[in-house]
């Protein structure tokens, strides 16, 4: 027999398949998914390529289906596609959304992001799967199969926020792209980049929440020995609506050129943070150390204590000496 894991695979990949089809062949799908992608400027080739769809806005027309074709409702509940109220009646978990499948690195639908199409501000932009047998949103980079061989080729990993960012900065041309999507960024996600390349591009969004997340993120990353950059974008623009802006040429070689180091690049959002405030001022020198403190390779972290230095205008020494004393406070 099938194992149990088995079963939710093939009932996820049905789903994928009922999504991508109510989008391209129904005139629901058509007339509000579709216009809708078309809208936001996304290609064709680029959502066959990421499989995305659209669930009617029909109570269980998915589930429906899906048992039609001889699936088992149980399945269907275990991954959270369908759920059944309290008074024992189903429904499907996603309705008039476009869908985002998730595809693990070896290709295999997992999961799902639907984003709404309403401006309602009480309608929850994106519902994503629940946790299941299959989907482990800590263990998992949205874009990871479609990604990991210009990854690995280009050694390099960009790193976004969100479903709409991997796929535009695909349709720019740059392959090597994922996103934490649907989660703050986690080690194992982390780690799971680190065995395809040990160079990450943070490319979150320019609000405040991107910078915040930036700064938590960089200091995650150093401390799994990987090496990062960050590109940040104007205007409280994401990758996605940048690259929008500017046209696909351009946000290439925007997000080739504006690769900012670690320490410089928080020595900008702190010195912003910190105005003229003397005492703020001499805390991101040891704001930015700390984060050095994380590297665990200590040639690596001398040669920014070296950067630092020159970038602050302060003594080497003072920097090393600092730097020991996290060190061992860590120890
Ligand atoms: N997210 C989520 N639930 C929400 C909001 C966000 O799971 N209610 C996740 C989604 O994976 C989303 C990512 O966090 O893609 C980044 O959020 P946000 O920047 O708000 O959305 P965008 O990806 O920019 O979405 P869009 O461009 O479609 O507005
Ligand atoms: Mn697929
Ligand atoms: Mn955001
Ligand atoms: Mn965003
Ligand atoms: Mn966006």
């Amino acid at each position: 027999a099938q194992s149990a894991k088995e079963s939710l695979y093939i009932v996820s990949q049905y789903a994928a398949t009922f999504f991508v089809k109510q989008l391209w062949e129904t005139d629901e799908g058509k007339a509000i998914g579709l216009s809708y992608f078309k809208e936001r400027g996304f290609r064709e080739d680029i959502l066959k390529k990421f499989e995305v769809g659209y669930s009617p806005d029909v109570w269980d027309a998915m589930t429906q289906s899906a048992v039609n074709s001889g699936h088992n409702l149980e399945f269907l509940e275990q991954t959270g596609l369908s759920i059944k109220n309290d008074k024992g009646k189903i429904y499907d978990r996603f309705r008039g959304r476009v869908m985002f499948p998730i595809h693990n690195f070896t290709g295999r639908v997992i999961g799902f992001g639907g984003r709404t199409l309403k401006t309602d501000k009480n309608v929850p932009k994106y519902v994503n799967s629940p946790e299941s047998e299959i989907y482990h949103k800590s263990n998992v980079l949205y874009g990871l199969f479609h990604a990991k061989k210009a990854i690995r080729d280009l050694d390099n990993c960009y790193l976004a926020e969100g479903y709409a960012d991997v796929l535009s900065v695909h349709q720019a041309g740059v392959e090597n792209v994922v996103a934490s999507s649907g989660t703050s960024l986690t080690t194992e996600q982390i780690k799971l980049i680190g065995r395809f390349t040990q160079n990450v591009t943070i490319l979150f969004d320019g609000d405040a929440a991107g910078i915040k997340a930036s700064l938590r993120g960089l200091d995650m990353i150093l401390e799994e020995g990987l090496n990062v950059k960050i590109v940040s974008f104007p205007d409280g623009h994401d990758p996605d609506s940048y690259m929008h802006h500017v046209g696909a040429g351009a946000f290439k070689i925007y997000i080739e050129n504006n690769r900012k180091d670690f320490i410089l690049y928080k020595a900008n959002v702190l010195l912003k943070e910190a105005g003229s405030d003397p005492i703020k001022r001499a805390g991101i020198i040891r704001d930015i150390v700390e984060s050095i403190a994380k590297i665990p390779d200590p040639i690596k972290a001398s040669v920014f204590i070296r950067e630092c230095s020159s970038l602050l205008e302060i003594e080497e020494r003072i920097l090393l000496t600092e730097l020991n004393k996290m060190r061992s406070a860590k120890l």
